[in-house]
């Protein structure tokens, strides 16, 4: 069996962070969410993975994920020079899937609970396709499974009128008949090749489709506030450890540390009052500040008589002396905050195209 993740995509929604980060790069627990992905499918033994990548970000991919030796697989990377859609993602990775059966991860999508009892369904019931299903509130803005009598029956994307409270989340597991309907679809009102419509196409072909439930927890990643609360979740069940505590970096006497905290090496805590699940990455500088639960702070940063809580905050900000608490707050790398010296004392801001400031 081999993998096949995608980490294209412009994450428009997450702008202007995707300005010039791709949005798979973006931290969760200070990992960044890509990786997410290629342990979970290195964890159920897969080694052979194909990643998708857009030609804009094809090199900082590169760069960080490497050919996969870091976690002992084969890592090939696959170009889509234009975003048409999941099944052109399947359409374009036929010369590497070959005639394996595959595992296709949406890199954006978090799951907890790893990949493995879904691969195991899939092999058991010698289906052709195998989908994850989650049931949300808001069903429409996914594909929907109408299901009757145990069995999908059909499968629509976005619809207006949901035939089920049941989303298909991102991941899907094939044998070779998918590149059948790949191949045989055609794109969507917005230009896309639907990978419901191939879903859709195997059904009304007679190919045999089934499902389980997602069993830990999923989410798609595709609006700030969805970043915030996969970085929360993780952020819980990352310390495994009955006080709570990882502290590896240097924490002063005049500090206190409580709940699930993890401080990186090379991190100093002065005088701070850190209240977890808090993760505050290697070589970053808190001083005189309360960091409060569900934070991550990435490496390098310098944080000084501040208040944060519920935040992600990336590579190298400076945050100091601001004096209203930050919290839902989503920084990019070397953000700065300070408080001005010049008078009149008024507020300046330099801000990137699309960025969001609530004051
Ligand atoms: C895509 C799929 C959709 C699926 C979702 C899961 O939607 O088209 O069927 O439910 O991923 O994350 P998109 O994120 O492209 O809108």
């Amino acid at each position: 069996m081999k993998a096949l993740i995608t980490a294209g995509g412009r994450g428009t929604r997450l702008r202007p962070i995707t300005h010039t980060n791709n949005k798979h790069f973006i931290p969760i627990a200070n990992k960044p969410m890509i990786y997410y992905a290629i342990e979970a499918v290195a964890a159920a033994g897969i080694h052979d993975i194909g990643v998708v990548v857009n030609p804009e970000t094809m090199g900082e991919l590169e760069g960080a994920i490497g050919k996969g030796e870091q976690w002992g697989v084969k890592i090939s990377l696959i170009v889509q020079e234009e975003p048409l859609g999941l099944a052109h993602v399947v359409k374009i990775s036929q010369g590497f899937i070959k005639d394996d059966s595959f595992i296709f991860y949406l890199g954006d999508n978090i799951f907890v609970g790893g990949v493995n009892h879904f691969i195991q369904s899939f092999s058991n019931s010698q289906t052709d396709c195998h989908l994850v299903l989650s049931k949300v509130k808001d069903s429409h803005r996914f594909g929907v499974p109408e299901i009757k009598d145990g069995r999908i029956v059909s499968i629509e994307e976005k619809p207006s009128n949901p035939k089920s409270p049941f989303a298909v989340t991102g991941i899907y597991l094939y044998n070779r008949h998918i590149f059948e309907a790949v191949n045989a679809i055609t794109p969507s009102p917005r230009g896309e090749l639907e990978i419901s419509d191939a879903h859709q196409y195997l059904i009304e072909n007679g190919y045999t489709i089934d499902y389980s439930e997602v069993t830990g927890w999923w989410k798609d990643t595709g609006q700030p506030e969805d970043l915030l609360e996969a970085n929360r979740f993780v952020l819980d069940q990352i310390i495994d450890r009955p006080d709570g505590l990882m502290v590896e970096g240097d924490v002063d006497a005049a500090s206190e540390l409580c709940g699930k905290v993890i401080i990186e090496k090379g991190a100093k805590v002065i005088q701070s009052q850190i209240r977890g699940p808090v993760i505050i990455g290697e070589g970053t500088v808190i001083e005189n500040s309360y960091i409060g639960p569900y934070t991550s702070i990435y490496s390098d940063c310098y944080l000084k008589n501040i208040e944060l809580e519920y935040s992600i905050i990336m590579e190298g900000c400076r945050i100091v002396d601001v004096d209203v608490r930050i919290e839902k707050s989503l920084l990019g790398r070397e953000v700065t905050f300070s408080r001005g010296k010049s008078k009149p004392r008024t507020q300046k801001f330099i801000v990137g195209d699309e960025s969001r400031i609530e004051l």
